[in-house]
């Protein structure tokens, strides 16, 4: 037994993307399979959830069967069935949630609940195995905008959190107020290549009580009255130069909180995950910010960053060496914090 590898198959359906894959010890990734909704909701400029979870339901077993296909492997030479139980959207978590349950009960492998947040930090280890905890990870996505120290692969700490909007809900609202579309951050990232980052000054907030918190509200508001500005005195709105501006805006927020919470820790590895680490800006900057500190900077691949089931197989792994095996009565928790 000591040295047999362990497969689990990760399922993740917390909001838009149905995924599957299947993930060796951990850290390396066997199959990877997502089925993304993007083309459904684009129609209504973001995430209907009565429509997404019924999309999981029409695709959650063919997802599924590709991954251990993919992989090469049956249900029965998988070691565990890790599956996203929160945060996310109720409808949404409960079809991987019961899907999952039915796998494991039906195979008799244990079932292993994944918290979503915990599922991006866990990208980075399947493309930098060597990062070992402690370390800073500034998880960035739709939802939520945490600074976290990783204490060890299944302990937690937070240090910082959005007081607000998180900041791809952000990139989200700036892109639909400038006609780009949905989903607003890679829509926003191409705008800004067109326009000047400096030319304007956009608030960046922080918080005396603790300075490792965000807000995001005042940064959109900002935003949204510059383009009405712009419209009442029928001047052109420049979206390049206010996409350019705002990124500009979040990132500088992103990564000096996050290298100021580093230092307050002494701690010297930053990772970043979660949709909007997909940001080439963020990517850039926290690694020119972080190298000049001597810290080194990581971040998964793309495909890592956004939502996918390699990250909840990986986050999987982590909880079955722990014997962390979940009751049959799991629900789905929509509001899921990091340290439950
Ligand atoms: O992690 P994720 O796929 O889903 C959640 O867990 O929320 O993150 C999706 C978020 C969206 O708000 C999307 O606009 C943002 O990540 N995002 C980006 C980029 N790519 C995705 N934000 C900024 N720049 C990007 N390139
Ligand atoms: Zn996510």
């Amino acid at each position: 037994m000591a040295n047999k590898d362990i497969y689990i198959l990760g399922i993740e359906s917390s909001c838009d993307e149905t995924a599957a894959a299947v993930v060796k010890n951990g850290f390396y990734e066997m199959s990877s399979v997502i089925a993304s909704q993007i083309d459904i909701h684009k129609e209504y400029g973001g995430v209907v959830p009565e429509i997404a979870s019924r999309a999981h339901v029409d695709v959650i077993t063919p997802v599924v069967h590709e991954a251990l296909q993919n992989a090469g492997l049956t249900l029965q030479e998988i070691d565990g069935i890790a599956v996203t139980y929160g945060p996310g959207l109720v409808g949404a978590l409960l079809v991987g949630l019961s899907y999952a349950k039915g796998l494991a009960w039906a195979s008799g492998k244990p079932l292993l609940g994944v918290n979503h947040i915990k599922g991006h930090i866990a990208a980075n280890y399947i493309c930098h195995p060597e990062i070992k905890p402690p370390y800073l990870c500034l998880v960035v996505s739709g939802g939520h905008s945490h600074i976290i120290k990783i204490t060890d692969y299944t302990s937690f700490e937070m240090l910082g959190r959005t007081r607000d909007d998180a900041a791809g809900e952000a990139f989200d609202k700036i892109s639909r107020a400038l006609g780009l579309g949905y989903p607003g951050g890679p829509m926003v990232q191409k705008a800004a290549e067109s326009g000047n980052g400096n030319s304007i000054r956009f608030p960046r907030v922080k918080f005396q009580d603790n300075p490792f918190d965000f807000s995001f509200s005042g940064v959109k508001t900002a935003v949204l009255n510059y383009i009405h500005h712009c419209e009442q005195r029928g001047e052109e709105v420049m979206i390049g130069d206010i996409a350019a501006s705002f990124q500009q805006a979040v990132v500088d927020v992103l990564t000096d909180h996050t290298i100021a919470a580093a230092k307050q820790c002494n701690i010297d590895h930053i990772a970043i995950a979660g949709g909007v680490a997909a940001n080439q800006l963020l990517r850039t900057e926290m690694m020119n910010k972080g190298r000049k500190e001597g810290m080194d900077v990581f971040y998964p691949d793309l495909k890592l960053c956004t939502d996918n089931a390699s990250m909840i197989a990986s986050a999987g792994y982590f909880e079955f060496l722990q014997n962390n095996i979940a009751p049959w009565n799991l629900n789905a928790i929509p509001g899921l914090r990091i340290n439950s």
